[in-house]
């Protein structure tokens, strides 16, 4: 073997060495708050994640050169440091040895004061309302109720980011930022927030963290029309009517993050109003009510606002009364020798003083008088079963619960059973027609030709 080869050999040995013990990415450690009693956490990549390998991590004061802790992690990339192991004021080096068989390899080392790390959760937007170009924004204070340095971005969607910064006071119960936006125009926000942190020991820290940026928020237009309504009803003889109440859509710039209603149901029965509220997500409602008169205000919620209340009365159905009239303009059609046709306008709803159930049909005649019921949405009936050439009285009346209303009555006759004439009987009919008619005009012509004779012989 010669030289070279051992060289070779050597070289490949101490390269897959190396190669064993691959070291992680440099710590980044922080506290959630500022909050005095805070803990910190320690955080690391590893950059060859498949080998199994143990991690320590070192903390070294470099102003008394002495270890503050060397804390064994495990295979596990985050160490959860307690705060009475810290020096938390002087700058510390810190770093990780990843330990690979009996091969150890550090990660380079962050040199920094622990206090001056403080990384906040991300901001919460706990409201949001637009009104006349502007967005009110109210976001949940950090854990340590401490003011705090913000970044706001926003956009259409699609467009570039715009970014503002801006800070907020220790005493508020809420931070909150009001923010210009174009008046048409939907946009997506986000936030992050920073520590104000102590200047008298982090004024040259490099290491002001920010928080995660918080998850991005569609921002809708102001939702202003009012809703368009409609409802249908459908009555039982128990007492209850159902009632099915559906709106439109806000438009899509309005209902963009979603859109919510809220209802508020005010029904009146005898003694007490009761009231009910919903929430829904749906556009349309359904319930059930007495036939007292019920009020429902409805109010759309988008993320940004409330529509004004669209209110509804559904009106009370006077189920204690009859109808005060009798059906409109009841008529007579195809009438044979032995059916015909009535008609007959609909009670208008104003006149039905309650719910109509049906309409009653009597029909006389022949000294006999039978009696139908019809359904309330029907306007005309099929009258079968007559006698030829007799004549009938139909008598029609809608009946509510409260019992029956006025009837209105029509009279017709049937046709007898041979109607059809031959040509000579129809000769004959025109022949006599035309004689009749001679007749009238002969003697009207003769009675005015004898006044004019007497005006003639009074004059002197
Ligand atoms: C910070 O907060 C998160 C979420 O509440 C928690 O999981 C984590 O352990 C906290 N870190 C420290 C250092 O307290
Ligand atoms: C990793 O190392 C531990 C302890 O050295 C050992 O018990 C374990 O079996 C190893 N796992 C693998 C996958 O090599
Ligand atoms: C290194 O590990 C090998 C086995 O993998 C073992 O034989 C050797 O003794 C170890 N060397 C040291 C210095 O621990
Ligand atoms: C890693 O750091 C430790 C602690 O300072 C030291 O003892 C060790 O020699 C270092 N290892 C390497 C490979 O630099
Ligand atoms: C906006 O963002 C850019 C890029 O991140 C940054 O350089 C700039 O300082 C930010 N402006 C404000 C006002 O925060
Ligand atoms: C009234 O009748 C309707 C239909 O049969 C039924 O759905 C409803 O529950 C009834 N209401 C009461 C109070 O009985
Ligand atoms: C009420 O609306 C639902 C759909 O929203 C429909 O299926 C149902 O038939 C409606 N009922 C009445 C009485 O109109
Ligand atoms: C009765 O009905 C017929 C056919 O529908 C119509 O031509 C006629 O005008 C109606 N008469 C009255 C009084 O409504
Ligand atoms: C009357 O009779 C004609 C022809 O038979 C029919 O087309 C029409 O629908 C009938 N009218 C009514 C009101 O039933
Ligand atoms: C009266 O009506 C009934 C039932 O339609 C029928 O059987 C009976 O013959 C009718 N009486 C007369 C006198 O028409
Ligand atoms: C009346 O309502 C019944 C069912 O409730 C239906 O079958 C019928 O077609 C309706 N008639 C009219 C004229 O709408
Ligand atoms: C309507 O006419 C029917 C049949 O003639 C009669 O029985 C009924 O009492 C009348 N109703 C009223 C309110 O006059």
């Amino acid at each position: 073997m010669g030289i070279r080869a051992v060289l070779l050999l050597v070289v490949s040995v101490s390269l897959t060495e190396a190669a064993g013990c691959i070291p992680t990415t440099s710590p980044w450690c922080y506290k959630n708050s500022t909050l005095p009693e805070e803990d910190f956490m320690c955080k690391w990549d590893k950059r060859n994640p498949k080998e199994n390998q143990t991690h320590t991590l070192f903390i070294w004061d470099s102003e008394k050169k002495t270890f503050i802790m060397f804390a064994n992690s495990g295979d596990h990339s985050e160490k959860y440091i307690l705060l009475e192991e810290l020096i938390t004021t002087r700058k510390m080096d810190i770093w990780v040895q990843t330990q690979v068989g009996n091969l150890t390899c550090n990660s380079s080392k962050i040199s920094v004061i622990l206090e001056c790390l403080v990384k906040y959760s991300a901001p919460q937007i706990t409201s949001m309302k637009r009104s006349a170009g502007i967005l009110s924004l109210t976001l949940g204070k950090p854990k340590d109720r401490k003011g705090v340095k913000y970044e706001i971005r926003w956009r259409e969607r699609g467009s570039e980011w715009q970014n503002a910064t801006f800070e907020t006071e220790d005493s508020t119960i809420q931070d909150s930022y009001k923010l210009h936006l174009q008046k048409q125009t939907i946009y997506q926000i986000q936030l992050r927030r920073q520590a104000k942190l102590q200047p008298h020991l982090c004024k040259d820290s490099l290491q002001t963290l920010w928080s995660d940026w918080s998850p991005v928020r569609d921002v809708p237009l102001e939702i202003r029309l009012p809703l368009v309504k409609c409802w249908v009803e459908k009555k039982w003889m128990n007492g209850t009517r159902h009632i099915n109440l559906t709106w439109d859509e806000p438009s899509a710039e309005e209902s963009v993050g979603g859109v919510e209603y809220k209802l508020n149901i005010n029904v009146w029965p005898c003694e007490k109003p009761k009231r009910k509220e919903k929430l829904t997500l749906d556009r349309a409602y359904k319930t059930s009510i007495t036939y007292s008169e019920a009020r429902i205000s409805i109010i759309a919620t988008n993320k940004v606002g409330s529509s004004p209340p669209v209110e509804i009365i559904i009106p009370a159905v006077k189920h204690l009364s009859t109808p005060i009239k009798g059906p409109g303009n009841v008529n007579i059609s195809n009438v044979t020798h032995e059916s015909a046709v009535v008609s007959w306008l609909s009670i208008p709803v104003a006149e039905q003083r309650g719910f109509l159930l049906h309409y009653l049909i009597w029909i006389s005649g022949q000294g006999n008088t039978t009696l139908h019921k019809v359904q309330a949405n029907e306007t005309s009936f099929k009258i079968k079963n007559l006698h030829p050439g007799a004549s009938y009285t139909v008598s029609i009346a809608g009946e509510t619960m409260a019992g029956k209303g006025p009837n209105s009555t029509v009279n017709f006759e049937t046709h007898s059973e041979e109607m059809g004439l031959s040509w000579q009987d129809q000769t004959i009919l025109s022949v006599c027609v035309v004689a009749l008619l001679c007749t009238i005009i002969c003697s009207v012509a003769v009675r005015r030709g004898s006044r004019r004779n007497q005006y003639i012989s009074a004059a002197p």
